[in-house]
């Protein structure tokens, strides 16, 4: 299982030590967290296209960034973030009409298409995709914030899609991953391991005052 950083927890005036920490720590993707002020509950603005391509000129070219994309208006500006140089755009399904249509736009610019879904929305939203999408990301907290808990009730839908690519995977199908994103920490990283997650999205169990980046990465490690 791999770990992505989100850095929704980090000083954002110190991204470029964040993004350094990490990498040196053996980091080889980053998540980040693109609020609009308007789609999450809470409305918080967090970071766009400007940010990420300042990140993208950061990192260099081998680093694999996705953007986490909680805004109304994915299937109109999705273009911006492939510009800005992210490789994998993972949109709402909540939020977008024509998923079919968004993941074909994603492809033709040669940018990986994921889908994610919030704790209370049915694993039937995204399953008709699967063979399209590159990735899944099964929300385990109410998205909007970092350092919220995580909710071990999302097993079911997990094990649901583990289910479901490793028999499209099985018939010759697409390698989709499978993701989690909120709430992971070392005590339950094990756990999500289990269930047979891909890549797991830390934030705040990363990014705190409690450690360094690699002391805390190691801790996380420790425990697979
Ligand atoms: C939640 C974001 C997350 C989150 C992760 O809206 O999508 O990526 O901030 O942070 P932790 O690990 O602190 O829950
Ligand atoms: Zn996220």
């Amino acid at each position: 299982m791999e770990i992505t950083p989100s850095i929704l927890t980090a000083n954002f005036c110190e991204l470029g030590k964040v993004m350094d920490d990490a990498i040196s720590a053996g980091i080889q993707w980053i998540h980040l967290d693109v609020m609009d002020g308007n789609w999450v509950v809470n409305k918080t603005i967090t970071f766009g296209p400007g940010l990420i391509k300042s990140i993208r000129q950061h990192v260099g070219p081998d680093i694999f960034l996705d953007c986490h994309l909680m805004v109304t208006n994915a299937e109109e500006n999705w273009e911006q973030y492939v510009d800005a140089g992210v490789d994998l755009v993972i949109f709402h399904v909540e939020a977008v009409d024509n998923i079919s249509k968004l993941i074909k736009n994603l492809h033709s610019r040669g940018c990986q298409a994921g889908a994610v879904l919030n704790p209370d929305t049915s694993s039937s939203s995204i399953l008709p995709y699967l063979a399209e999408l590159d990735l899944v990301l099964v929300m385990s907290v109410v998205p909007g914030k970092g350092g919220q808990s995580f909710m071990p009730e999302m097993e079911s839908k997990v094990c649901e899609f583990r289910t479901a690519i490793d028999s499209q995977i099985a018939s010759g199908g697409r390698s989709t991953k499978l993701m989690i994103d909120g709430g992971i920490k070392h005590h339950n990283a094990a756990l999500i391991k289990s269930w047979g997650i891909d890549i797991a999205v830390v934030g705040s169990g990363l990014i705190n005052n409690n450690g360094t980046f690699k002391e805390n990465l190691e801790k996380i490690n420790l425990m697979l």
